[in-house]
């Protein structure tokens, strides 16, 4: 790919505040490709600082990025934020959706109504909230993209996650509505469905099966790399191509897709 593509747009990437994530990688990814990055994330333990680096990294490598403070799950929150970047920076051209809570996973007779909630409103909500925040911007300037983050969880059945499996199965809703309804707009909308991602989240993950089942760390990871054709977990930056591919003119014609990033692996598909 042209190592410029992207010079001269402006990006929003939510919950981009966790060095070893999606977000944080894609920032990354996008302002290597000439996009001004505007970064966000939640206000608390540290996040923001951890923004900043991320900011500070991206400006030593020559490109531009600002730090936000945004919680995706406040649409008044989300609405000045967004009116922020489109007043500093004049428009907004790709927005990554990839806030989202790893929780609602477990027996479904164990997950209470808050914990639906709290992920519906993190993984669906908050990405309900952001593009409806973009779009009248986007249309504004004859197009844009937006990137969602959902999940092999969001494409086939994985046992014991039904409320985070429900959100992203929503997300992926939402992504083809909305390529639907606004391609009229030249504004284009894909979801990513990333499988098995080396970040916190994964972490937690493989916790929690090895608390659960009494198995080593070792042989948990062994166990789910066995499951993937390509026999091994992914990087966030793997991912993050991806959704700097997206955000490109080189897929110029690519809308309303949910592409699995998953090694080949496909669970109830
Ligand atoms: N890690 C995986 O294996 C995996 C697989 C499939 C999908 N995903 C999805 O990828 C996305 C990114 O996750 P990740 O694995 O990079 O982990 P991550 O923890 O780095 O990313 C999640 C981010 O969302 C932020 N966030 C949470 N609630 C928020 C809110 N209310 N407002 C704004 N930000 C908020 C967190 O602070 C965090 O920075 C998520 O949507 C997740 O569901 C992850």
């Amino acid at each position: 790919m042209d190592q410029r593509v992207l010079d001269d747009k402006v990006a929003i990437v939510t919950g981009a505040g966790n060095s070893k994530g999606m977000g944080w990688a894609s920032c990354l990814a996008l302002a290597s490709l000439g996009a001004r990055v505007v970064a966000t994330d939640l206000e608390r333990d540290g996040v923001q600082d951890q923004l900043q680096a991320l900011c500070a990294e991206i400006e030593a490598l020559g490109g531009r990025a600002r730090a936000l403070t945004l919680d995706v799950t406040n649409p008044k929150d989300v609405d000045r934020v967004i009116d922020d970047v489109v007043g500093i920076e004049g428009q907004v051209d790709i927005l990554f959706n990839n806030a989202g809570l790893g929780a609602g996973v477990g027996p479904f007779l164990e997950i209470s109504d808050q914990e639906w909630q709290s992920v519906w409103s993190v993984n669906v909500m908050g990405m309900v909230s952001c593009a409806r925040a973009v779009i009248p911007h986007m249309q504004a300037i004859g197009g844009g993209v937006i990137i969602n983050n959902a999940s092999l969880a969001g494409l086939g059945v994985v046992e014991e996650m039904s409320a985070y499996s429900a959100s992203k199965f929503a997300v992926i809703g939402l992504t083809k509505s909305l390529a639907a309804e606004f391609g009229k707009d030249g504004i284009r909308c894909n979801a990513v469905c990333p499988g098995s991602i080396q970040t916190s989240m994964y972490e937690l993950e493989i916790e929690h099966v090895s608390k659960s089942t009494g198995r080593s760390r070792q042989e948990v990871e062994a166990e789910l790399d066995s499951l993937v054709p390509l026999g091994r977990s992914a990087m966030a930056r793997e991912v993050a191509d991806v959704v700097a591919f997206l955000a490109s003119p080189a897929s110029g014609y690519v809308s309303g897709v949910a592409l699995p990033v998953a090694g080949g692996m496909a669970p109830g598909l």
